[in-house]
């Protein structure tokens, strides 16, 4: 029986017409004589009318069924389906296809845990709401493709096997064959690619490029992920930026009816970290940091007086359910920061008080009563010590607070920039400089003479787009002096003969009149999150890794033979690592 169309083309205007439909039994109600069927196929969902005595095959839930019969206009229609003021008067039902009963509900409202959505994958999929995701990413896509081609730019495939390069994340490898002892990485991103493509005389280029990350993962981080992958040549910052905007409003008025309003705003990184205690500020809601190291410069409470860094913030209205308990996880999770504790002070009846008060002064308390404008039943919670802890810290207690409290409204967008990143950061742990982008990001003109004297000083010409709180995309203007990068690569502790040796070709490149260049990638993933409004990036990754890294359907990362690994000139080690 041959479709005659989709299920949600037919409306009240097609009454009276004999179609023919396909699709899945999403639901089955018997009513005594007569039967509903509830079909479903990937445009929506249609009622079927089977009257009393009509003979079709057993159809259960999930089977393949395809349906002829004539529109009628609904008795009781249902404002809630798009085609619910219509069904179908079955006049036959063919079946195409049996079922086994599925382990989850193929409905939008499920109660299956997640492990067993990916591990039958296939069937979470079938979900209305999980089919929305796809769209919306792919409607990414399409924006995208006709923004950019109406530019001028031109869509380049790179490498997947790559040589290593260094860009944070930890890569994934892959022997070689061939030359045994050599491996091939997975690109993180094609970030030497699209510079060496500006080489190449592209002036515009742009991949939805697949990256590969060894990190640990996170509501918002896959290991295998794609980005958006943008690089031009002779634009500066604004004009580049203003080119980027324009398409993140396309996205946004296409896919949810959002105006954002152009051009976005732009916050220095150390504005971000100074109020909201994170890069990637979600600045829809109060609560913001403030320095306190003057209020205790001459504090008789010594830990906050010699600390590098006093900083807090108030939660308003929690003081009467700040308990005991509440402090403890407070102070466990500063403990995850590195830090001994915190401090916390309830504003209760007028009065102060909570373990710190003791050390205060009338002064002290006088100044945070002003600084941050307390009344009762409002807390302050304090911390001290290195500020590269102090500031995250405090910013993640705001976003937890922020969200608990509700204080975010569903449906709203909070858009900007953050600019004039630090071209290097210490790593908290091991206090080595580590590149705070990626080592080919430009410094700041004004910042060069930081160079040699301490590159830490060094601001950078980066950004990020910050939406709502996530980091939904970030880049850089490029270096295009070779004795730059060269230096660049010093600072990060390479020689000069570990950079001939691992980005030799690189380097070398950029001698052959490179154009200034500045390009970005967005995380298509993290874009399609904003915009289908879920936390959870597995929703908008069709077949994602769990939070181990595993696929539960595939059961990849799986174990391969022996003899797969001989051949790749790799030995097994027995389990004394011998
Ligand atoms: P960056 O490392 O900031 O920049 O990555 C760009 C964007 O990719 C997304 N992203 C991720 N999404 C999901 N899972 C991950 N593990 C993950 N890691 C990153 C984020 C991020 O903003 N080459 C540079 C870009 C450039 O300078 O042009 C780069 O990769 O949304």
């Amino acid at each position: 029986m041959e479709r005659t169309c989709r299920n949600t083309e037919l409306s009240i205007a097609n009454v009276g017409q004999v179609v023919t439909l396909v699709g899945w039994v999403s639901r089955k109600r018997n009513l005594g004589s007569i039967l509903f069927i509830d079909l479903r196929d990937r445009s929506g969902i249609i009622q079927i009318y089977v009257k009393e005595g009509m003979e079709i095959p057993d159809v259960r839930s999930e089977y393949v069924i395809s349906v002829t019969g004539e529109v009628a206009k609904r008795k009781e229609p249902n404002p809630k389906m798009k085609t619910g003021d219509i069904e179908i008067i079955a006049s036959k039902i063919e079946l195409i296809n049996t079922a086994k009963t599925t382990p989850l509900l193929i409905q939008d409202d499920t109660d299956a845990l997640e492990e067993v959505r990916l591990k039958y994958r296939y069937l979470d999929l079938r979900r209305p709401c999980m089919q929305r995701f796809f769209d919306i990413r792919d409607q990414i896509k399409i924006i995208t493709h006709n923004y950019l081609h109406s530019l001028g730019f031109c869509e380049i495939e790179t490498p997947m096997l790559c040589a290593s390069s260094p860009e944070g994340a930890k890569e994934y490898l892959v022997p070689s064959r061939l030359h045994h002892g050599s491996f091939y990485a997975l690109p993180q991103s094609p970030q030497m690619f699209k510079q060496l493509l500006m080489i190449g005389g592209f002036e515009r280029y742009y991949q939805i490029a697949r990256c590969f990350r060894d990190e640990d993962l996170r509501a918002d981080r896959q290991p295998d992920f794609t980005q958006i992958d943008i690089e031009t040549s002779f634009l500066d910052q604004q004009q580049f930026l203003t080119m980027m905007e324009e398409l993140i409003r396309r996205y946004f008025k296409e896919i949810v009816n959002y105006d954002v309003k152009l051009p976005l705003r732009q916050m220095t990184y150390k504005e971000a970290m100074e109020r909201f205690g994170s890069d990637k500020p979600d600045t829809r809601f109060g609560f913001e940091l403030k320095n306190l190291k003057e209020t205790f410069a001459n504090s008789s409470f010594e830990a906050y007086k010699t600390a590098e860094s006093v900083r807090g913030i108030t939660v308003n209205g929690v003081a009467n359910e700040t308990s005991r308990k509440v402090i403890d996880e407070l102070t466990l999770e500063a403990k995850k920061f590195g830090l001994g504790g915190l401090g916390v002070i309830k504003k209760e009846n007028g009065e102060f008080s909570g373990s710190i008060v003791k050390f205060l002064s009338d002064a002290e308390k006088a100044d945070l009563n002003k600084i941050f404008d307390l009344k009762d039943n409002d807390i302050v919670i304090i911390a001290a010590g290195k500020d590269n802890r102090v500031t995250p810290l405090l910013g993640a207690l705001r976003l937890k607070y922020g969200k608990k409290l509700g204080l975010i409204k569903p449906n709203t967008y909070d858009l900007l920039w953050v600019v004039d990143f630090p071209m290097f950061e210490r790593d908290v742990e091991t206090n080595s400089i580590v590149a705070t982008h990626h080592p080919f990001t430009r410094p700041r003109d004004e910042d060069l003479k930081y160079m040699d004297e301490d590159p830490t000083k060094m601001l950078s010409y980066a950004y990020d787009i910050v939406i709502n709180g996530y980091e939904a995309g970030g880049g850089t203007l490029r270096i295009y002096d070779q004795n730059v990068q060269k230096k660049i690569f010093n600072i990060l502790g390479l020689s000069d003969q570990d950079v001939q040796d691992k980005f030799g070709y690189f380097v070398n490149a950029l001698q052959y009149g490179t154009p200034p260049h500045a390009g970005m990638a967005f995380g298509l993933d993290r874009m399609t999150m904003i915009l289908g409004g879920t936390e959870n990036i597995r929703d908008v990754i069709a077949f994602p890794k769990n939070l181990a890294g595993v696929c539960p359907m595939s059961g990849a990362p799986n174990k391969v033979t022996r003899q797969q690994v001989e051949d790749l000139g790799i030995k097994f080690m027995d389990e004394e690592g011998k």
